[in-house]
């Protein structure tokens, strides 16, 4: 199966299939309502300073695509609307693009906008020290090259082992992945990001050991990969589709992990999002940022003005939380804005103890 195959079928299965975790733990997060808000509407400032850059607001559009032809349509309706509305670009896996020049161009398309912040991307199965299939892990100059492909700002590593333990083509191999990661860090910003089964606090704090910049928690709640890859039945064995289902919910609520992998450095929310009062919820409990992948490669599928729509409102709807919550901007979310109810509120209760 080439990497261009995998995505496309990727994008193809989650525009068609249900292919979220099972509970919304965003439903479990209430932000408490504040009848004498502290400022107009109009007056609640969105602008949002992140890994040293100043976003429009506090979202970004999550990583995606790249590697094939549609990719490339996506990643061109995406930044676009990344430039247009000052917020932030994550690309998806550039392996393909660093394998095979002739895909470049489906990435580096992002470079024709003046986007705020952008976001390389690269897997962990890459950083390892015993790939299965022998070829040589990335190096620096290839992170340098991912970069260079988007003008990006910085990289993420993502974290996706659920995937690879349930795809029939899997890199399961962990060993001298942080002790790569932190050769990068002296030289490149590293974003160690999750892909759906968010980040613990010792993940958190080895990554943070090991130098990361920022950790995006990319927690359950949302896209669930182990789901996307049980649709796939590349191996026709029907163990991805049996392993898939049995680990469909597998990993740490977004709300939750968002409050583990806060160890001080700057903290991306992705992960069940759909709306702008998910982003602020996100917010309230200590990320910096919201991020947001399938809603917006949906709104995508139907053409610029369908996402452009849905941009805005979302990003209305941030506006509107914070103005209800009583914050005069993000930054302003101080205290107990939330209350947590359900399993969500459980695993909060537990994990602070
Ligand atoms: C079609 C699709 C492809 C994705 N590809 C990547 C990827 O290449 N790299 C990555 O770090 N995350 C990837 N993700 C994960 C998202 O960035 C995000 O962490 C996850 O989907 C949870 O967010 P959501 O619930 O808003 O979809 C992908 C998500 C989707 C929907």
């Amino acid at each position: 199966m080439t990497i261009d195959r995998r995505k496309n079928d990727h994008i193809e299965i989650c525009l068609k299939e249900r292919t979220r975790v099972s509970h919304d733990h965003w439903d479990d997060v209430h932000l408490l309502h504040q009848a004498v808000p502290s400022c107009d509407l109009d007056d609640v400032d969105l602008t949002t300073n992140f890994l040293g850059k100043k976003l429009s607001a506090p979202l970004m559009i999550s990583a995606m695509t790249g590697g094939s032809d549609k990719a490339m349509e996506y990643n061109s309706l995406l930044a676009r609307a990344a430039e247009e509305f000052g917020i932030g670009f994550g690309i998806g896996s550039q392996r393909a693009g660093l394998e095979d020049p002739s895909k470049i161009g489906s990435y580096s398309v992002v470079r024709e906008f003046d986007i705020p912040l952008v976001l390389g991307n690269l897997g962990a199965p890459q950083f390892t020290s015993g790939r299965r299939d022998k070829v040589q892990g990335y190096s620096l100059k290839d992170v340098k090259r991912a970069l260079d492909m988007i003008d990006g700002d910085a990289v993420c590593i993502h974290l996706n082992y659920l995937q690879e333990v349930v795809q029939p083509e899997g890199e399961t191999n962990v060993s001298g992945l942080l002790e790569n990661i932190n050769e990068l860090t002296d030289e490149v910003k590293i974003v160690a990001k999750e892909t759906g089964a968010g980040i613990s606090r010792e993940a958190a704090l080895c990554l943070k050991e090991a130098g990361v910049t920022a950790i995006d928690v990319g927690g359950a709640s949302g896209t669930s990969f182990s789901a996307v890859e049980s649709y796939r039945v590349a191996d026709g064995s029907g163990r991805s589709q049996r392993i898939g289902k049995t680990y469909w919910d597998w990993g740490i609520p977004t709300p939750v992990s968002i409050k583990l992998a806060n160890v001080g450095l700057p903290l991306i929310a992705t992960g069940g999002l759909r709306n702008g009062q998910d982003v602020v919820k996100a917010i309230s409990l200590g990320a910096d940022i919201g991020g947001m992948a399938l809603p917006l490669l949906r709104a995508a599928s139907g053409g610029y003005e369908e996402l452009r729509k849905e941009i805005l409102y979302i990003i209305d709807e941030i506006r509107i939380g914070l103005f209800l919550a009583g914050c005069r901007s993000a930054a302003d979310i101080v205290g107990p804005v939330h209350v947590l109810t359900g399993i969500t509120g459980q695993y909060m209760d537990i994990i602070s103890r």
